[in-house]
């Protein structure tokens, strides 16, 4: 059986750390979508690492990782990343493998995203510049490589012809940087890539299902930056959300059992779009300070503000969101009242769903606050002993979400996890 893990926001409530603890239950952790735009910190031996395409059970060395089908990829990141783990002391050739149909992010994907962003200006969408939407657009317009055509005695010719066609994209946005190193290290990273366990995905994964493994299915970014479903043109070029499980792994429906869904005590938001609960005060600023709010990947304030039970009740319903995991709840240790958006005002009335257009719709969060628990959580292990007033937080957001909050994170290191259920 498969389990999920996924974000309910936009992107970095934690997920790397919460895959990191629950690996050595699973035999396969398994990446499905996204590419190096995430970014996945992990404390390992209190070492701090950070992942952007190398699924996050790898430092479990009886745990396979995948790199699933619907995931693009780029060789010179992993390559990176690939000297990042070995130099931690674990050899990622024994427990990665990735996906022959996995698409590959090329040097000019990455120059089609920036000219691209550069074209938008003010309406920018704040991409990572990764590559990560012209290499979706390379999938779904049929003309992308994968994994498996590097195998392939042609695939400097497949790879010259790609390129020619992206080139002329780049001289109608009147790019003209020289990107000439950037393709010497791609072809050093196809290198290290053809070294590498190069599998049938689909088949790969069913056969480890049939045979009783379990397998957890780790999202990247979050629920509100899917393509679909999330806060568009604002948003990813992937599903985040549990259906891209399926797309992004070839595997059938029936064969998920629990979808967790990883949310922030708080929220927090990097790029540009719409974000209710924004605070551009001085508690903003203190929430940015105190959660260390800079992203992982490109280092770039992330902007913060209130939690958002109208997106997250959203995010549970999409997803068939069945526990909860909330992080960085020690953030929240010295504010004195914390506020819960429970519906938005729009045009004078008290809205409970997310709007189809959110950018162009003037919106008034409406909270109920809370007493802060005002105690230092970081060195506590049991349920039982969090303070009353953090229980009638969460025992609120269960209720509104009809969703238990299994998992309670109060810290940034690998053994800072409270289990609800153990009391
Ligand atoms: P991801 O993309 O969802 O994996 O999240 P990121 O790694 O981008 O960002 C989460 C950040 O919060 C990282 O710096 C983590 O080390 C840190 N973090 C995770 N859980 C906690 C927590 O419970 N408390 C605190 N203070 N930090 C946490
Ligand atoms: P993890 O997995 C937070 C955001 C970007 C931008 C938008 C589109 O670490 O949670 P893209 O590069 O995909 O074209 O950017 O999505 N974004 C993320 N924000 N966490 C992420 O990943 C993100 N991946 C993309 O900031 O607004
Ligand atoms: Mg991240």
């Amino acid at each position: 059986m498969i389990d999920v893990l996924l974000g309910l926001q936009w992107g970095d409530e934690g997920k790397g750390k919460i895959v990191d603890f629950f690996a050595p239950d699973y035999d396969i952790i398994a990446r499905f979508q996204g590419g190096p735009n995430a970014g996945h910190t992990l404390y390992v031996d209190g070492q701090k690492v950070v992942l952007h395409q190398i699924p996050s059970g790898i430092f479990h060395p009886h745990t396979d990782n995948l790199i699933g089908s619907g995931v693009v990829l780029d060789p010179v990141t992993l390559l990176r990343e690939f000297q990042k783990v070995e130099a931690m002391g674990v050899d990622p050739r024994k427990n990665l493998c990735i996906s022959e149909r996995t698409h590959l992010i090329l040097p000019t994907h990455r120059a089609l995203d920036k000219a691209s962003e550069l074209s938008k200006g003010e309406e920018k969408i704040g991409s990572t510049l990764k590559g990560i939407g012209p290499a979706y657009m390379d999938k779904t317009g049929r003309n992308g490589l994968r994994v498996g055509d590097i195998l392939d005695r042609n695939f400097t010719t497949q790879y010259i012809r790609l390129r020619l066609k992206h080139q002329k994209i780049l001289d109608s946005f009147g790019f003209r940087e020289d990107i000439t190193d950037w393709e010497e290290e791609f072809f050093e990273a196809i290198e290290l890539l053809r070294q590498l366990r190069i599998v049938n995905g689909e088949y790969h994964i069913n056969e480890q299902l049939r045979n009783g493994k379990k397998v957890l299915a780790e999202g990247a970014q979050g629920s509100m930056l899917d393509v679909d479903f999330g806060t568009f043109p604002f948003v990813t070029s992937s599903n985040t959300i549990s259906a891209g499980v399926c797309s992004g792994l070839g595997v059938a429906p029936q064969k998920i059992r629990e979808v967790i869904g990883v949310t922030k005590a708080y929220c927090t938001r990097v790029g540009s779009g719409p974000f209710p609960t924004e605070l551009h005060d001085d508690t903003g600023e203190l929430l940015r300070k105190t959660g260390n709010e800079f992203g992982a990947t490109t280092g770039r304030p992330r902007r913060c503000g209130w939690i958002d039970l109208v997106a997250l009740d959203f995010a549970c319903m999409i997803n068939g969101v069945t526990q909860i995991v909330m992080t960085k709840s020690d953030v929240l240790d010295a504010f004195p009242v914390l506020n819960v958006c429970e519906a938005y005002m729009i045009d004078g009335r008290e809205v409970n769903r997310v709007p189809y257009q959110m950018q162009k719709t003037e919106i008034d969060p409406l909270y109920t606050p809370f007493e802060g628990w005002m105690t230092d959580i970081t060195r506590i292990n049991t349920y039982e002993a969090l303070p009353e007033r953090m229980k009638t937080y969460i025992a609120h957001i269960n209720a509104r979400l009809g969703v238990p909050v299994r998992y309670i994170s109060n810290g940034p290191g690998r053994t800072q996890i409270i289990d609800v259920q153990k009391g």
